[in-house]
């Protein structure tokens, strides 16, 4: 079976990593997703496993369509009911990217004919009642080659199922943990964040210390559809429970905000890692900590969304006194600042621009200047 894993652009490569940790062969890596083999059980595996991933789909079929009649063949001719039922419900997205075919409307309507028409033919209905379950299909165009995918996760995979209270301007789950995998901390040194808001970055780092799947606890699309045998996706589950262990290192979030840390503190309850996570209210202003390195990821208040320019530019201060002093600590900062290093004492290493949903943002990351 052929799979495709979809994340945010930029972070494909985390994306890959992950994948290939999991034991599949990658086949292609474009900006923003990943196409990969593997057998039934990756429903579970990759749904359940995946931290930096949005969503995973099946690949019912792919080709080449440069125009309406070739789309429409394509689907017609796929043998779409080994999989999908007389009754399922069947919504049809449509994307497209640097093909003959763009007009999104038109695409969606013609996938849905093709699958109607298929579907009608083949369980001998002159229409279908779709009023079953969801079976979300997806027709990607790149390049003038269209696939047909089948949504397998439902619920996009950044709900991890842990976030009880809202926070302002929380991360996305899956863009914090692959910040954090891109930052190379795998569960092993402290880690810290110094503005955790509603603890994501800190509850992400304490389910890779541990490693604990981020999605364990939470369905997904694909068990309803009855394609997997649920006792062994049962004891796919039990395996990967039995696979959790305790932390080796620290993990610590800290906020100004007093509601910020009661959030952050109910949030990792949710999943029981509150024990795993020391969360204390402290100003930046006073950080100072004993420990001799280790690494820091945080996101830095966006002007917009919080607070005004002078503030930030205080922050922004306040950020140079104290963390960017840690020199034996490798550092990565997600800011909407591009002026972010500007007037700083210190210049990043490396930095990543990309979209936190439709805001364009910068991760600066510093490598250690000296050893512990
Ligand atoms: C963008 S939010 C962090 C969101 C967080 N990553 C999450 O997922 O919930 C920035 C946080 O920085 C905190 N903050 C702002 N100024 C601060 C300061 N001077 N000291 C400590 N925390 C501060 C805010 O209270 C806010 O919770």
């Amino acid at each position: 079976m052929e799979y495709l894993a979809t994340t945010s652009f930029a972070m494909e490569g985390v994306l890959r990593n992950e994948l290939t940790l999991l034991g599949y062969d990658v086949e292609r890596t474009t900006p923003g997703l990943c196409l990969f083999r593997g057998d039934s059980d990756a429903l579970i595996w990759t749904n359940a496993s995946l931290r930096s991933a949005e969503r995973l789909f099946l690949v019912l079929g792919r080709w080449e369509a440069k125009s309406f009649d070739a789309l429409y063949d394509g689907v017609v001719n796929l043998p779409l009911e080994d999989i999908l039922p007389a009754d399922g419900r069947y919504p049809v997205n449509a994307r497209s990217f640097k093909s003959e075919l763009f007009s999104l409307r038109d695409i969606q309507s013609i996938t849905k004919r093709a699958v109607v028409d298929r579907l009608g033919k083949a369980y001998k209905l002159t229409s279908l009642p779709e009023d079953g379950t969801d079976y979300p299909l997806m027709l990607r165009m790149e390049r003038d080659e269209a696939m047909l995918l089948l949504d397998t996760s439902g619920e996009p995979l950044h709900k991890r199922g842990y976030r009880v209270s809202g926070h302002i301007a929380p991360i996305r789950e899956n863009i914090g943990a692959a910040l954090i995998l891109l930052s190379r901390w795998f569960g092993k040194g402290a880690f810290i964040d110094p503005m955790c808001g509603s603890g994501t970055l800190a509850i992400e780092a304490a389910m890779i210390a541990t490693h604990r799947p981020p999605g364990l606890e939470r369905d997904f699309l694909f068990e309803k559809w009855g394609l997997v045998n649920p006792a062994k996706t049962q004891e796919i589950r039990e395996l990967m429970r039995s696979r959790i262990k305790p932390p080796e290192t620290v993990i610590q979030g800290y906020d100004k905000d007093p509601r910020a840390i009661r959030v952050a503190r109910k949030n990792a309850a949710t999943f029981g890692l509150d024990k795993l996570i020391h969360f204390q209210c402290r100003e930046l202003e006073e950080f100072s900590t004993p420990l001799r390195g280790g690494t820091v990821v945080t996101n830095m208040p966006y002007g917009e969304r919080m607070g005004n320019r002078e503030e930030m530019i205080e922050l922004n201060h306040l950020f140079d006194k104290t963390i960017l002093q840690l020199d034996t600590f490798r550092l990565g900062v997600l800011s909407g600042d591009a002026w972010f290093t500007q007037g700083k004492s210190r210049k990043p290493t490396r930095v990543r621009k990309f979209y936190n949903g439709k805001i364009i943002t910068y991760f600066y990351q510093f490598e250690p200047l000296a050893r512990r």
